[in-house]
C-alpha cells in the first residue's frame, strides 16, 4: 500500500435548518458575495427566498450569477470571472448542484489570474495556485463537488469536457441539507446515485493492493447506494433515504477512499466524451457504461474483485463458483440501475450514434490509453461503445 496524504478541510454543515451559520461564515471571508445558481429550481422550491434573506442578515453585498447549465459551460465561467474581478467579490457562494459548484470553482480560480479561465484544461493547462473561497448549498447528491478538489467544464466551441483537480478548488464551507434534496426529480435522483456509484467502484476495482479498511468502507457506502436509492426516487420527501444519499455523495468522490492508490478511473473519461457530443447527464452515461465496462474487464485475472463485489455488496452466495458470482453481479447492478431506479439502458434509447464511437474514444484517451483497471485503449473504449448500443 503507497503512502498518502489526507487532507479534507471543507466545513461541513450537515441536516436540516443550518442556513442559520450561512451569513457568519461568509462573513469570514468579507462582505461581497458572489451567489451563482442554475436554471431555477431554487426559485421553484424556495431555497432562493431562504439564502437572500441570510445574506440580508449578515448586512453582506450580494452579486448574482444565474442560469449555469448541467454539463457547465465555458461562457459561464467566463461570465463569473468577469463579475468577481470587476466587482472585487470576496467569497463565491455557490448553491446548486455539481454544474453550478464545479463552474463556480473556475470563477473563483480565474478571478485570480489574467489568463482566460479555458486554459486551466487540456495537456498544457495552466496551473491554478490560488482561487477565492467558495461556500456551497448543495441541492443534488450526485458528483462530491460539494467537498472535492475537481471539476470539469464544457467547451462547445472545441467540443470537449475537460475536468481539472487542484487543491484551492476545495469548497471552505459546505452546507448538506437533505431536504434540499426532496424537489430533485425521480430521473436526476437516479442519474445522481449512479454517480455516486460510479465514483466508488471507480477506485474500488483496483489493481493495487488494497487497504481492507477502505474496501469495508466502499462496500458500505455501496450497499447504502442500492438500499437508499431506490427508496428516494419512490418517496422523495424520506429523509434517511435523501440524508443517506447525499453523505455519501460527499466521502465517495473527496479523496478518503483512494488510501493512496493510483488513479484508475476508466467510465468517467469515456462518459465525459458522451455527454461533450450528446449533452446527456453524467449519471446516465455512466449507468449504461459501467456494467458493459464490468463485462469486458472480467477475466481469471480480475475475477476476484467482482468475487468481493458480489458477496459483499449484493450478498451472493460465496460458495459458487467465481465467474458464476461474477456475472452475477454484473446482472444485479444492471438491475439496480436499469429495473430499480428505471434509468435507460442503451445508447440507442438516447441517442447516442455509432459514427461518434471512433471520435469519441480516441478523445477518451486524449492523455494516452487509460491506465484503469485493466488498461483500455481507443479500440477497447469502441468495443465497450459498441457493447452498449
Ligand atoms: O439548474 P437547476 O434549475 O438548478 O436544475 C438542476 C439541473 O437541471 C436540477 N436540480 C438540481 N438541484 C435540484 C434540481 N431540481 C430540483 N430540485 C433540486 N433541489 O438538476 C439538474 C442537474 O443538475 P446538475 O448540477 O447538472 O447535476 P449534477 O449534480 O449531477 O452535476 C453534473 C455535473 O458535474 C460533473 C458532471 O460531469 C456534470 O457536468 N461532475 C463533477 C464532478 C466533480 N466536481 O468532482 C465529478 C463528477 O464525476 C462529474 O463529472
Ligand atoms: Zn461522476
Amino acid at each position: 500500500m503507497n503512502s498518502f496524504v489526507y487532507n479534507i478541510p471543507t466545513k461541513v454543515y450537515f441536516g436540516e435548518n443550518q442556513l442559520g451559520h450561512l451569513g457568519e461564515e461568509l462573513r469570514k471571508f468579507g462582505r461581497r458575495v458572489l451567489l451563482t445558481y442554475g436554471g431555477g429550481s431554487i426559485k421553484r422550491n424556495g431555497l432562493y427566498d431562504r439564502v437572500i434573506e441570510e445574506l440580508s442578515k449578515a448586512d453582506l453585498e450580494v452579486f448574482e450569477l444565474s442560469g449555469i447549465e448541467p454539463n457547465p459551460r465555458i461562457e459561464s465561467v467566463r461570465e463569473g470571472v468577469k463579475i468577481c474581478k470587476e466587482q472585487g467579490i470576496d467569497v463565491l457562494l455557490a448553491v446548486g448542484g455539481g454544474s453550478t459548484i464545479d463552474a463556480t470553482k473556475f470563477m473563483a480560480a480565474g478571478a485570480c489570474v489574467e489568463h482566460d479561465a479555458w486554459e486551466f484544461f487540456g495537456a498544457n493547462a495552466k496551473p491554478i495556485n490560488e482561487a477565492l473561497p467558495i461556500v456551497t448549498i448543495l441541492t443534488l447528491s450526485a458528483t462530491g463537488s460539494e467537498m472535492d478538489t475537481g471539476g470539469v467544464i464544457s467547451n462547445l466551441a472545441t467540443g470537449d469536457k475537460l475536468g481539472r483537480l487542484a487543491a484551492p478548488l476545495l469548497p471552505r464551507v459546505s452546507f448538506l441539507d437533505p431536504t434540499l434534496t426532496y424537489s430533485v426529480s425521480k430521473y436526476q435522483t437516479a442519474c445522481g446515485a449512479a454517480d455516486i456509484m460510479s465514483h466508488i467502484i471507480e477506485v474500488y476495482f483496483n489493481t493495487q493492493e488494497d487497504l481492507f479498511m477502505l474496501d469495508c468502507f466502499m462496500e458500505g457506502m455501496l450497499k447504502t447506494v442500492v438500499k437508499y436509492a431506490p427508496i428516494a426516487v419512490a418517496e422523495p420527501e424520506n429523509y434517511e433515504a435523501r440524508a443517506n444519499l447525499m453523505w455519501t455523495s460527499s466521502w465517495a468522490i473527496n479523496g478518503f477512499i483512494n488510501g493512496g492508490k493510483r488513479k484508475a478511473w476508466s467510465c468517467h473519461p469515456m462518459e465525459h466524451e458522451l455527454s461533450a457530443v450528446y449533452d446527456i447527464t453524467h449519471g446516465l452515461g455512466l449507468a449504461i457504461l459501467t456494467p458493459r465496462w464490468m463485462k469486458y474487464c472480467l477475466d481469471e485475472t480480475t475475477v476476484d474483485k467482482y468475487v468481493q463485489y458480489g458477496v459483499n455488496v449484493f450478498g451472493i452466495d460465496p460458495s459458487l463458483d467465481k465467474m458464476e458470482i461474477a456475472k452475477r453481479s454484473i446482472a444485479l447492478t444492471e438491475e439496480f440501475l436499469f429495473e430499480k431506479l428505471g434509468l435507460q439502458r442503451t445508447f440507442t434509447e438516447v441517442g447516442i450514434k455509432r459514427e461518434d464511437f471512433k471520435m469519441m474514444a480516441q478523445k477518451a484517451c486524449r492523455y494516452g490509453d487509460i491506465k484503469g483497471f485493466k488498461t483500455l485503449t481507443p479500440a477497447d473504449v469502441e468495443a465497450i461503445f459498441e457493447m452498449c448500443l
